[in-house]
């Protein structure tokens, strides 16, 4: 489980150790993956081994491919890929670090670790693999343009990958959440919008994870959630210029109109970029 530090990978990570389930849970932040652990035991599930990683380095991803082939003997039956991070404003208001770091995050990350985790899986039983995208992954929103290439690039690369591994038995399901409950917001390693979006009808982690985890048991390939993401991507099918239009008017709204094209450029807030247990970004309360 990637991500089990905090929102929806915690919670997988709870509802997991009720169905059960023997676990190896990743995240950056050892205090953090510390509290989830504590709230597996509660649930009833087997301690769980933790390895801190920043999934973004290669020999990270190493660490936890070994402790997990270590944990369950070469097998693996499920993976779940739920870290990930975003940062909202303007293009042009952000600087190329930020385009870059999220495409590591949110899509080479998943892709690399997927291929080390490969011979685990082909030995698996029935062995499948959740990646967590967003409504984003198939229709990009303005102020979020670098969170969006980053989701489409997973989709695409998961869409590709199904079909590849379909023959070595593996499923994978590409999970759309809309607007969910977790300290998301509070983690945007930049946020230059200037009015916060409103997010009524969002779902809790718990909703999303149900949801997971009955779509996975009926072998689905992709389920979006939220009743507005759905009705977002159908419009955008069905109306494609209304929708722009729409989501023109938005960006108006969430954004200031003035000096939009000429504002410094804004990098990513280093406490944001390490999950080092002494940096700020660790110091949140929970989740
Ligand atoms: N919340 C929403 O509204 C929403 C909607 C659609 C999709 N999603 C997606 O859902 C997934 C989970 O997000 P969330 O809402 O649960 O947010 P969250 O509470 O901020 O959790 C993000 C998780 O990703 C981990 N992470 C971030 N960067 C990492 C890195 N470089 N290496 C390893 N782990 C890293 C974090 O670990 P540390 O905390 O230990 O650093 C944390 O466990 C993400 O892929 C996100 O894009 C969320």
């Amino acid at each position: 489980m990637t991500g089990a530090s905090s929102g929806l990978g915690r919670a997988f990570s709870v509802a997991l150790a009720q169905r059960g389930a023997e676990q190896v849970l990743t995240g950056r932040s050892e205090t953090r993956l510390a509290e989830t652990c504590r709230l597996v035991e509660a649930a009833g599930g087997a301690p769980p081994r933790t390895v801190v990683a920043d999934l973004t380095e290669a020999d990270a991803r190493r660490r936890v491919v070994e402790a997990t082939a270590e944990r369950f003997d070469g097998r693996l039956d499920l993976v779940i890929q739920a870290a990930g991070v975003g940062a909202y404003g303007r293009f042009l208001s952000h600087h190329p670090d930020v385009l870059r770091r999220l495409l590591d995050v949110n899509f080479i990350a998943v892709a690399e670790l997927a291929r080390e985790l490969f011979p685990l899986l082909r030995a698996g039983r029935r062995p499948a693999m959740v990646i967590i995208g967003s409504i984003v992954a198939r229709r990009a929103l303005p102020g979020r343009s670098e969170y969006s290439a980053s989701k489409h690039a997973l989709a695409a690369w998961v869409d590709a990958v199904r079909c590849e591994w379909a023959g070595a038995g593996i499923h994978l399901l590409l999970v759309n959440p809309g607007f969910t409950r977790t300290s998301f917001e509070r983690h945007l390693i930049v946020d230059t919008a200037f009015v916060k979006a409103e997010h009524r009808r969002s779902m809790t982690p718990e909703q999303v994870t149900r949801a997971t985890l009955r779509a996975l048991d009926r072998r689905r390939a992709e389920i979006t959630l939220t009743a507005s993401g759905r009705l977002l991507l159908m419009a955008d099918r069905l109306m494609p210029a209304l929708v722009r239009a729409g989501l023109a008017r938005w960006t108006r709204r969430l954004y200031a109109q003035h000096q939009v094209y000429d504002e410094p450029a804004q990098a990513p807030q280093p406490e944001r970029l390490s999950g080092g247990s002494g940096s700020p970004y660790n110091q949140d309360a929970g989740d």
